[in-house]
C-alpha cells in the first residue's frame, strides 16, 4: 500500500489474464471485506468530531479513493495495520484544494457529493473513462432541491463542481430509480439540513447508511413498508466517532462461490459472509437453481448476521429470476449469467434496466460475454435471457470485453474455469476496485488464471 499526499494506492495488476479448466477446485476463504460498508465507515468517521478505529477495511482501489478524497476534504487519515484504520474529523469539511478523483466508484463519488454538500465548501469530483460516463444527476437533482449548488458536464456528467451549504433544507424524496446511492447522498446532506429529511423507497435498497448512521450517534431511523422503506433524518446533531468492524462482501463472495460451482471439485467455502437479505438475493436464486449450497450462521459484526457459505459442484436448472429481487442481487447479475450459462435450461432474468446505469452497461456486456463463449442468449431493453448448456458444454475460448468493470473480469475469468476452452478477459486491472485479493484467493483454491 502506497501513501502519497492524499493518494492512496494498492499495488496494480493489469493486462489480459486466461483462466481454464481441469484444476482440482477446493478449499476454504475468509470473505473479503465489504465494499459499501467500508465506504460508508469511512465517510461517518470522517464527518464526525475525533477518531474513529476501523477494523476490517476493504483495501481496494475504490474504497483508498474515498479515504484520499476525506482526507482532502480535511480530515486526517492514518493506517496502523492491514485493514486498521484510524479516521479523525473535526465534524466539518472544508474545499478541498484540487479535485476529488473517485476513480472508478460510483458509490464513493454520489455518497460523498451527498455528504459535502451540507459544508460550506466548493468541491469538484472528478473520475475515470467508466465513472465519467455515468449518471449523477439523479444525485444533484435532490441536493439542489436541498440548496446545494452544482455544474455538471453535459448529461449530468462528471467533472461536477459543487457548491454546498451550512443552511440545507429537509426534503421529502422518492427516488424515481432504486438506488442505495441515490438514498444515502440524500440521508447524508440531511444531517445537516434544517428539520427532517425523509427518502421513500417503493422497493427497498441496501440500507447499510441507514444501520451505520446511529453508531455514529446520527438521528436516522428506517421502517419497513412491505417490500419498500422509508427512511429518515433528523439534522443538526453532532456526530461522534465510533468503532467498525467491517462484515465480509456477499458481492465478492459471489466469485469463488461460483467457480466452486461450476468448477470444483468441492467443497468451496467462503467464511464470514454478510447475509443481510437487501444484499443476498444471488444466494436465494442459487437455492431456486438447485444448487448444492450451505449457509451457516457464525454470528454479527457491526449489526449484521454472518454465515459461512459452502458450496459442491452439481446439476443446476435454469430458473425465472423475477424483478422484485433486483435491488437485492443488483451487482450479481453477470456472475449469476455465468452460473446459468453451466444450468441445464433457461435463465431468464428480468427487471434489469439499471445494470445499463453501472460501471459498465452490464446488461449489454454480459450478454456479449456468454455470446463470445458459444452461450446462446437473448438481450432484451431490460432483460436476459440465457440457454444454459450444462455442466461441461459451455464451449468457452472467446475474449472477453471488460469495459473498465471489476465484476465482468471476474465473471468472464470464472467462466473460463469451468469452460471447455480458455477464456481470456482483455484487462484486469479494476479487479481491484473491488476484491484486491481475488488473485491469491482464486489460487488459494487452486485455479488455473495465467
Ligand atoms: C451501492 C449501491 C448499488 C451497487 C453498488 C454499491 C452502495 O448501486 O451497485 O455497487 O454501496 O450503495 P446503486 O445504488 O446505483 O444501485
Amino acid at each position: 500500500m502506497a501513501s502519497t499526499g492524499n493518494t492512496l494506492r494498492t499495488p496494480a495488476i493489469s493486462g489480459q489474464r486466461t483462466a481454464r479448466r481441469g484444476a482440482d477446485l477446493h478449499g476454504t476463504l475468509r470473505a473479503a471485506p465489504d465494499k459499501s460498508i467500508s465506504h460508508r465507515s469511512v465517510i461517518f468517521s470522517a464527518l464526525a468530531d475525533g477518531t474513529s478505529q476501523i477494523e476490517g477495511l476493504l483495501e481496494s482501489a475504490d474504497v483508498l479513493a474515498t479515504a484520499g478524497a476525506v482526507r482532502a476534504l480535511g480530515a486526517q487519515v492514518e493506517r496502523s495495520a492491514d485493514g486498521h484504520w484510524q479516521i479523525t474529523g473535526t465534524g466539518s469539511w472544508t474545499s478541498p484544494a484540487s479535485p476529488l478523483d473517485l476513480g472508478n466508484s460510483g458509490t464513493g463519488v454520489r455518497l460523498l457529493m451527498g455528504a459535502a454538500a451540507r459544508f460550506d465548501l466548493v468541491a469538484e469530483f472528478v473520475g475515470d473513462a467508466s465513472l465519467s460516463s455515468r449518471p449523477m444527476e439523479r444525485v444533484l437533482g435532490p441536493l439542489r432541491e436541498m440548496g446545494a449548488l452544482t455544474e455538471a458536464a453535459a448529461g449530468g456528467r462528471l467533472p461536477v463542481r459543487l457548491t454546498g451549504s451550512s443552511a440545507l433544507k429537509a426534503i421529502s424524496y422518492t427516488p424515481p430509480v432504486a438506488s442505495a446511492q441515490v438514498k444515502s447522498a440524500i440521508l447524508l446532506a440531511g444531517l445537516g439540513a434544517d428539520g427532517e429529511t425523509m427518502v421513500i423507497e417503493p422497493h427497498a435498497t441496501r440500507a447499510h447508511t441507514e444501520t451505520l448512521a446511529p453508531l455514529f450517534g446520527a438521528d436516522m431511523s428506517m421502517e419497513r413498508d412491505g417490500s419498500g422503506l422509508v427512511a429518515r433524518v433528523r439534522g443538526g446533531k453532532a456526530l461522534k466517532p465510533a468503532q467498525i468492524h467491517v462484515p465480509g462482501d456477499p458481492s465478492s463472495a459471489a466469485f469463488p462461490i461460483a467457480a466452486g460451482l461450476v468448477a470444483g471439485t468441492g467443497p468451496v467455502t467462503v467464511t464470514g459472509v454478510m447475509t443481510n437479505p437487501a444484499r443476498f438475493g444471488l444466494y436465494e436464486v442459487l437455492k431456486m437453481m438447485g444448487a448444492d449450497i450451505t449457509i451457516t450462521p457464525t454470528g454479527t459484526r457491526a449489526g449484521e448476521a454472518l454465515a459461512d457459505i459452502s458450496v459442491r459442484p452439481g446439476l443446476l436448472k435454469g430458473v425465472e429470476v423475477p424483478p422484485e429481487i433486483a435491488p437485492s442481487m443488483i451487482d450479481e447479475y453477470p456472475i449469476l449469467s455465468v452460473i446459468a450459462a453451466f444450468a441445464d435450461g433457461v435463465t431468464h432474468m428480468t427487471g434489469l434496466a439499471e445494470l445499463r446505469a453501472k460501471e459498465s452497461d452490464r446488461l449489454a456486456a454480459s450478454a456479449a460475454l456468454l455470446a463470445a463463449n458459444g452461450v446462446k442468449v437473448e438481450l432484451g431493453e431490460d432483460s436476459l435471457t440465457v440457454h444454459g448448456m450444462g455442466p461441461g458444454g459451455v464451449p468457452g475460448g472467446g475474449l472477453v470485453k471488460t469495459l473498465h468493470d471489476h465484476r465482468l473480469a471476474m465473471s468472464g475469468l470464472v467462466m473460463g474455469l469451468g469452460a471447455r476452452e480458455p477464456v481470456t478477459v482483455d484487462d484486469v486491472a479494476m479487479i481491484a476496485t473491488s476484491y484486491p485479493g481475488f488473485f491469491d484467493d482464486m489460487a488459494r483454491l487452486g485455479a488455473k488464471i495465467g
